[in-house]
């Protein structure tokens, strides 16, 4: 399988930090956003990675990521000149998709806990159908929102509801099997002229091939949209790390727990962050076996 991070947007609601740097490159705590959701993607064994953003900010990118040789990925780049909705991802990155599989994740989230890798081998493995996250928030009318029957069973999913059914809000993760391309490509915008995420995710409940997976207690889902959720992100990804020792969004632990890199491999990339703490745990990860 495939994976998209979706890196667009003007990030106004975080003016003035982001004026002259796009939000997903805004440090959470120690590293850039971008790092968080890439995570993600990895730890589901994702490889191959098709990186989208403006076409002001995509040099910073590629400057940032490189070709991922670092942590034994692959970056591709594309451009995404105006933030024409989130299911546009499928439609610009359809030559590169190739009619595969493909998982799609937004830049500013961050997912955290519980039994995450797990949940994620298995979306990714999923033959059919698609898998999206639902995390239980007091706002959900924020988000695309989720309705389930007495059984559990999803029955209906609504984008920025007045009215939330329920306070499950789908969080900004997602795994599609090879039709998501032609479902993307039937959509129209939506009033707020977007390509809305939550049609083609009601495409596949439509055909009862949308599985979701509730997030539990023990799990954070966070995104850093706003300066408050910012700050929220950082000191949350502080504490478990000061706390535990545990590193929140580092690709290069997931690349090496992963086996995508050897030791040898990540002591080059701890060296490359000099004298700073994260250069110093990846170090000393370097000693024990994945
Ligand atoms: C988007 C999706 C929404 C989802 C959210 C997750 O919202 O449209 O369904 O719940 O991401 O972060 P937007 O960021 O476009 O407001």
């Amino acid at each position: 399988m495939k994976g998209i991070v979706l890196a667009g947007g003007s990030g106004s609601r975080l003016y003035p930090a982001t004026f002259g740097l796009s939000k997903q490159l805004l440090p959470i705590y120690d590293k850039p956003m971008i790092y968080y959701p890439l995570s993600l993607l990895m730890l589901a064994g994702i490889r191959d990675l098709l990186v989208i953003s403006t076409p002001e900010d995509l040099p910073l990118y590629r400057r940032v990521l490189g070709g991922g040789e670092q942590w034994g990925v692959q970056f591709s780049y594309a451009e995404q000149p105006k933030p024409e909705g989130l299911a546009q991802a499928f439609i610009i990155g359809e030559a590169w998709i190739a009619n595969g599989p493909c998982a799609l994740v937004l830049g500013d989230n961050l997912i955290f806990g519980g039994h995450l890798s797990d949940l994620l081998l298995n979306a990714q493995q999923r033959a059919r159908g698609a898998t999206v996250f639902a995390y239980q928030v007091r706002d959900p009318e924020r988000y695309g929102v989720v309705e389930f029957d007495a059984d559990g069973r999803a029955v209906g999913i609504v984008e920025k509801p007045h009215a939330p059914q329920s306070h499950w809000a789908v969080t900004g993760l997602y795994f599609y099997d090879s039709r998501v391309t032609e479902f993307a490509r039937r959509l129209k915008p939506s009033p707020r002229g977007e390509l809305e995420i939550t049609e083609v995710n009601r495409f596949y409940l439509d055909e009862g091939d949308l599985h979701v997976e509730r997030l539990a207690r023990g799990c954070a889902w966070l995104d850093a949209g706003l300066p408050e959720s910012l700050l929220q992100a950082a000191n949350f990804v502080q504490t478990i790390q000061a706390r535990q020792g545990m590193l929140v969004g580092c690709p290069e632990e997931v690349a090496y727990r992963k086996g995508f890199i050897d030791a040898a491999q990540l002591r080059a990339q701890a060296k490359r962050m000099g004298n700073t703490e994260l250069g110093r745990i990846l170090l000393e990860l370097a000693d024990y076996p994945p």
